[in-house]
């Protein structure tokens, strides 16, 4: 079983708000079922905890965010099988870290897995926004995340 366990790395800019709240979200889905982890493309924040507001919007929902911020590594790409990025920047800056057209194929965007009505693209960047921004990105994690964990299932 544990052999071959799906890896998953969600991935943004900061790795304080969205990546880890969905790490956080997976988590508490698919409990022991799947390898995750989160990771950021920039490196503002490393060693850092979520942050507080995020820490705080997922905490009413039950969910605990104890992340420590990394940034992301060419060597990601061979330890997870699914990196997925939250935006389309993300995204370019992962291609940029890939170290192989193989490692490529690995990234995906979260929107992916939205429902097909939903009205987003991508998570958008809560950081210089008020709550609703924040309930926001952890409504769209949810139901990515959900969709993302039924697919693995089924597969
Ligand atoms: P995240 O949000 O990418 O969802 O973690 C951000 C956090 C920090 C910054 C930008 C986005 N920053 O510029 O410090």
């Amino acid at each position: 079983m544990t052999a071959s366990k799906k890896r998953i790395l969600f991935v943004c800019l900061g790795n304080i708000c969205r990546s880890p709240a969905a790490e956080g979200i997976m988590r508490a889905i698919a409990g022991e079922t799947l390898v995750i982890d989160s990771a950021g493309t920039g490196r503002y924040h490393i060693g850092q905890l979520p942050d507080n507001r995020m820490r705080i919007h997922a905490r009413r929902r039950g969910i605990e965010l104890t992340h420590r911020c990394r940034q992301v590594t060419a060597d990601d790409f061979d330890n997870f099988d699914l990196v997925i990025g939250m935006d389309a920047s993300n995204i370019a800056n992962l291609r940029r870290i890939a170290p192989s057209p193989e490692a490529e194929e690995k990234i995906h965007a979260m929107a992916e897995y939205f429902n097909p009505s939903t009205p987003w693209d991508h998570v958008p960047d809560p950081y210089y926004e008020g709550s609703e921004g924040f309930e926001l990105v952890l409504d769209l994690l949810s139901e990515g995340c959900h969709n993302l964990y039924n697919q693995i299932r089924k597969s």
